[in-house]
């Protein structure tokens, strides 16, 4: 046995009996013991066993560069020699850190962002986000106004307040009690709504509507801020229509609320913009960005704060300006080292025209093999990223069952293609490198997966 086997057999072993797998209940772990990821080159990952997929899931929708970017790798193993590690808490701060935060000032000049505070990730962003919101309106006199809005099926990661503004019960019933003063209200989704519309105009006005209920029920002075994903992402690729957005900033701004875009998986391109808030012309008030910041190489996340919250800030004279809130990873300059060179990568390689083009091809490809496949009941997305929704019965959009999916994931891996499956939906995210044949790739994986896929789609 090579001694990368027998390594690789430990870990396998090791991850089984030792480790808690995130979103994984751990008896499954046992009854299916993970797939253990040897090796990335470009879009592709390698099994222990050597077998090659596309990663059609870009890691966890991260990897935007792929696995090969020897910009990144070389930023971060020159930060390393250099300074690994150095606090940026109240007296010091790094290079590589004043660095990134004029790159990323630049990058985000159309939504007028002024400062950002860095973070470990998603959910640190999510986190960081709500509290400055609350800080904001203390600083501003109105205390009462405490209290979030967000979509249902909306994902904002794992984290208190995250996971009190999710909006899907898998995240929350087993935490509760969450965050009090968090109330969720209809998401724009055209295949499934409450309202039974799938007329984009007219979801909009009646989402808006919803909204509007809600916030004059809670008291418009109550509200501290509504987050939500330009895009929704682990709730199913879903995809506002294109007057959600700016009406929904208008409607925000008539009761002064803070709009906080969670751009953790749109920013950098993936939409086919370059962040999904500017695909829909609307500048919010804070944005949380994380995944392809780093795209992977290295954990980090930042929240971007806007022109209005950093004034209040600016404004202030007393303790309660003071940001009480930070981490021992907060502008890692290892991690901004790599967020930089990733920068640098993202901005030459123009992912966001693969991100439209590409994207634009495959749900071309995908919504012909619904015409092919009865249990497609629906394809959406945006850029790249995408939802192939599977159903046991077109007419009334059953969901499909946990047994088929989880054959036709299976299928697809060994025909080529790592995708996602969440619930009943396969989730497609590749990287914004990926090149036309690879796409194809992908498409011929799921149709050789759902041309095998026998039994009970209800199962
Ligand atoms: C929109 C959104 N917000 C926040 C998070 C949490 O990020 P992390 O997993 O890095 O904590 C995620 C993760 O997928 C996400 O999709």
């Amino acid at each position: 046995m090579s001694e990368t086997l027998s390594r690789t057999n430990l870990s396998r072993e090791h991850s089984v009996k030792r480790v808690f797998h995130p979103m994984a209940h751990p008896n499954d772990m046992d009854a299916m013991p993970p797939r253990v990821i040897s090796r990335g080159e470009g879009v592709y990952v390698f099994d222990d066993a050597g077998h090659k997929t596309v990663d059609a899931g870009a890691g966890l929708w991260n990897v935007n560069l792929g696995y090969s970017n020897h910009a990144i790798k070389e930023a971060i193993a020159s930060q390393l020699e250099e300074l690994p590690y150095y606090s940026a808490f109240k007296g010091s701060t790094n290079e590589r850190l004043i660095e990134l935060s004029h790159t990323l000032a630049e990058w985000l000049e159309p939504e007028n962002i002024k400062r950002f505070f860095f973070t470990s990730g998603g959910s640190d962003s999510v986190e960081t986000a709500l509290r400055l919101a609350r800080q904001f309106w203390k600083l501003q006199g109105q205390g009462d106004r405490i209290k979030f809005l967000s979509l249902k099926r909306g994902y904002h990661g794992t984290h208190f307040g995250g996971a009190s503004v999710n909006g899907n019960s898998t995240f929350r019933r087993s935490y509760e009690p969450l965050l009090p003063g968090c109330f969720h209200v209809a998401v724009p989704f055209d295949y499934r709504n409450v309202f039974g519309v799938s007329d984009a105009e007219r979801l909009t006005d009646l989402c808006l509507a919803a909204l509007e209920d809600e916030i004059q029920f809670q008291g418009g002075d109550t509200i501290a801020a509504f987050i939500a994903e330009p895009v929704l992402g682990a709730g199913g690729v879903i995809v506002p229509p294109p007057n959600y957005w700016p009406r929904l900033k208008a409607l925000l701004d008539r009761y002064g609320i803070l709009l906080i875009a969670d751009e953790v998986i749109t920013g950098f391109g993936r939409t086919g913009s370059w962040f999904g808030c500017r695909g829909w012309g609307v500048q919010p008030d804070l944005m949380c960005l994380a995944k392809a910041l780093t795209c992977g190489y290295f954990p980090l996340g930042a929240v971007a704060i806007g022109e209005r919250v950093e004034r209040a800030f600016k404004a202030d004279n007393s303790a309660m300006g003071t940001i009480s809130h930070g981490y021992t990873y907060s502008g890692h300059p290892v991690g901004c080292a790599a967020a930089l060179a990733c920068l640098r990568e993202t901005a030459a390689l123009d992912v966001v025209t693969t991100a439209r083009r590409e994207g634009d091809y495959l749900l071309a490809a995908f919504r012909g093999m619904a015409d092919r496949f009865e249990t497609i009941g629906n394809v959406r997305g945006k850029g790249l990223m995408m939802a192939i929704e599977v159903v046991s019965d077109r007419a009334v959009k059953t969901p499909a069952g946990k047994t088929y999916m989880a054959a036709l994931a299976k299928a697809t891996y060994e025909a080529g293609a790592l995708v996602r499956v969440l619930g009943h939906t396969i989730i497609l995210s590749p990287a914004l490198v990926i090149k036309r044949h690879e796409c194809d790739e992908i498409v011929a994986a799921l149709q050789a997966a759902f041309a095998a896929a026998s039994g009970d789609p209800a199962s």
